[in-house]
């Protein structure tokens, strides 16, 4: 595992130096070669530029994205920001809008930026293979690229995995005043509960929001990160969060992060019955994009094999695209079984999900 990590750094690191080797020989550096007139490989290089509104800022970002515009001439130029922010700006501006595509977490935010009336559908042979069916909108305006699994952390001290299952046992007695999750009202529980009213109906998922709200350590507070840490102090026994951020707090530079990431385990909740909850995220064309014919090539290229290993292993998620190889810390939590819904119904049930929670008296 070591080995080959080795080797994706070495082959990282041969990418960077070719991109600027390139750049410095033909005195074309991809920023002054928009238009593409002075393209090495002329008129059939597609040209222009794209305007990205992402609210991901990882440095391996921009090495795809300057591959990408070594590739196609295509000069990607980022807008940078948090999901409501961007919705919002985007909304704002309108038909005038400078934003071509748009890349968030979470299918709740991608469905919210839908039902806004924000995107526009994309038809892309390469985007329909790349992405499985369940892992895009049905209508076709986002497509997921990332994959994560929203699981159960729990302390090996005071937790014996034997004694975990389902997300519905955790509504018994024997787990009163252990659990730790953040508020309802945040977009990754929305979205949970909205898997659980799609494979359970309304009736069993309020049923299971009122017994998990029996079995809190503490009201539902701080982000996924706070979770972990609760289990690692002690304050709960099992929460619930998504696998990315104790890949994240491994590799943290913070070494009380790191403590805790190596204090606590992953459970893949539900492997007998109806699978793990997972999510994506994901990218679409906005509905008034000026160079949409550029947008739909970043889509396409960053859902091709070469760029989705080093746009998923940035956030320690899953690639969208099934023919491109985990990456190791991944591999070494093994497969697992994934809820088998479209997660289009994600956004369908956004809006009962939120009355769900509330019913159950969930902040
Ligand atoms: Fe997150």
């Amino acid at each position: 595992m070591l080995r080959l990590r080795k080797t994706n750094s070495l082959i990282l690191l041969i990418v960077v130096l070719s991109v600027f080797l390139v750049g410095c020989t033909t005195g074309n550096t991809p920023a002054n070669n928009v238009g593409g007139e002075n393209s090495p490989q002329g008129e059939n290089i597609n040209s222009g530029e794209v305007n990205l509104f992402t609210t991901r800022h990882y440095d391996t970002d921009q090495l795809l994205f300057e591959m990408f515009e070594e590739e196609t001439g295509i000069k990607v130029n980022v807008v940078n920001a948090g999901a409501d922010e961007l919705l919002e700006r985007i909304q704002l501006e309108g038909e005038d809008t400078v934003a071509d595509a748009l890349i968030t977490a979470d299918v709740g935010r991608l469905h919210t930026a839908k039902e806004r009336d924000l995107l526009q559908p994309v038809e892309s042979e390469i985007l329909f293979s790349n992405i499985p069916d369940n892992l895009r909108d049905n209508d076709d305006t986002w497509f997921g690229l990332t994959k994560r699994a929203r699981v159960i952390v729990y302390s090996p001290d005071r937790v014996d995995p034997s004694e975990l299952s389902t997300y519905e046992a955790l509504t018994e007695p024997q787990w009163r005043g252990r659990i730790a999750m953040r508020t309802s009202s945040n977009i990754y529980n929305i979205s949970l509960m909205a898997s659980f009213i799609e494979v359970w109906g309304e009736e069993k998922s309020l049923q299971w929001a009122e017994g998990l709200k029996e079995n809190l350590a503490r009201d539902p507070q701080g982000n996924d990160r706070d979770q972990a840490t609760a289990v690692a102090s002690g304050v709960a026994d099992v929460a619930i969060m998504n696998t990315y951020y104790i890949g994240g707090m491994l590799n943290s530079a913070n070494e009380e992060e790191r403590n805790v990431a190596n204090s606590v385990e992953i459970f893949f909740p539900n492997q007998e019955t109806d699978g793990t909850h997972i999510n994506v995220s994901g990218i679409a064309v906005t509905k008034h994009a000026k160079n949409k014919e550029n947008a739909i090539k970043l889509m396409e290229f960053l859902s091709g094999e070469q760029a989705q290993k080093i746009f998923a292993e940035a956030n320690n998620e899953f690639p969208a695209n099934p023919n491109v190889q985990w990456s190791s810390w991944l591999l070494g939590l093994g497969d697992f079984k994934e809820q088998n819904i479209d997660l289009t119904a994600l956004g369908d049930n956004h809006s009962k999900s939120i009355m769900i929670w509330d019913r159950a008296g969930f902040k």
